[in-house]
C-alpha cells in the first residue's frame, strides 16, 4: 500500500470496444482513486460504463488506454499468471448472477479459490466454514446452488470472494436479482466487511443503498459526472 492508503488508482482510463467497423467508447477518460477502507457506491444510467469500469478494476478486463495501479503496482505490467494471482488474492468480485458452479456444493464453491491458491486441505476446511459462517450459511455447506434461495446463492458468492482475504470487494449490481429483504441482507454484509477494514465498491441502481454509504461515484457517458464523499 502506498503512503496515503490508496488501493486503486485509475488515471485517464478509456475503453473502446471494437467489433469490425463499430467502435463503442464505454469509458472516455476516468480517473478514480479508492482508498483502503472506503465504502463506495457507483451509480449511473444503463450503458454509462459502470460494469466496464468495475471489470477493469477487478482485472477482468484491460483498458484501451490509461493507467491502473493496484496497491501501487501497474496492472498493465502484469503477466497472465500475476493477473490470475491478483484476482485470486487481492480482489473479491461479486456478480449480479452469482456465477456459482451449479454442480458444486456451497462448500466446494468456496473451496475453489483456496485450491487455486494452493492452500492445504486442513486449512481449507477451516477457512471455508469460517467464510460460510460469516455469511450465515454454515448449515447449508452441502447444498448446491439449485437448493438455495437467490439471497443464499449471493451469500455463498460473497463467502467465496472472501476465501483469500481480499483487500477489496467489488460488486456489480449484487442485489439486482434479489428481493428487497435479501438485497438488504447483502448490503448489511458489505457494510460489515467494510467495518472490518475492507474497501467495498458496488454498482447499484438503488439510491437508498447509495445514500447510506460514504461515497457515491456517478458515471455518465463513460465519464465521472460527480464524486461525492458524504459525512459519517
Ligand atoms: N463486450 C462489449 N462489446 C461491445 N460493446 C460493449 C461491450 N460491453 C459493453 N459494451 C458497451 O459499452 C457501453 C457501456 O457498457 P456497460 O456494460 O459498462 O454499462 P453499464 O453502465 O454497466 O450498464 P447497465 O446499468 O445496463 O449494466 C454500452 O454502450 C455497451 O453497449
Ligand atoms: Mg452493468
Amino acid at each position: 500500500m502506498n503512503r496515503n492508503g490508496t488501493l486503486i488508482s485509475l488515471k485517464d482510463i478509456t475503453k473502446v470496444y471494437s467489433s469490425g467497423k463499430v467502435h463503442v467508447t464505454a469509458l472516455a477518460g476516468v480517473s478514480l482513486d479508492i482508498k483502503r477502507g472506503e465504502l463506495v457506491a457507483v451509480i449511473g444510467p444503463s450503458g454509462s460504463g459502470k460494469s466496464t469500469l468495475m471489470n477493469i478494476m477487478g482485472c477482468l478486463d484491460m483498458p484501451t488506454a490509461g493507467s491502473y495501479h493496484l496497491d501501487s503496482e501497474s496492472v498493465a505490467e502484469f503477466g497472465i499468471h500475476q493477473l490470475a494471482s491478483v484476482r485470486n488474492q487481492k480482489i473479491g468480485f461479486i456478480f449480479q448472477n452469482f456465477n456459482l458452479l451449479n454442480y458444486a456444493t456451497a462448500y466446494e464453491n468456496v473451496e475453489m479459490p483456496l485450491i487455486f491458491a494452493g492452500k492445504p486441505a486442513s486449512y481449507r476446511k477451516e477457512k471455508i466454514m469460517d467464510c460460510l459462517s460469516k455469511v450465515g450459511l454454515a448449515d447449508r455447506a452441502d447444498h448446491k446452488p439449485t437448493e438455495l434461495s437467490g439471497g443464499e446463492m449471493q451469500r455463498v458468492a460473497i463467502a467465496r470472494s472472501l476465501a483469500n482475504d481480499p483487500d477489496i470487494v467489488l460488486a456489480d449490481e449484487p442485489t439486482g436479482n434479489l428481493d428487497s429483504k435479501s438485497g438488504g441482507e447483502i448490503i448489511s454484509l458489505f457494510e460489515q466487511l467494510n467495518s472490518e477494514g475492507r474497501s467495498v465498491v458496488t454498482i447499484t441502481h438503488d439510491m437508498s443503498i447509495a445514500r447510506r454509504w460514504n461515497r457515491i461515484v456517478k458515471i455518465k457517458d463513460g465519464l465521472i459526472e460527480s464524486d461525492m464523499v458524504l459525512g459519517g
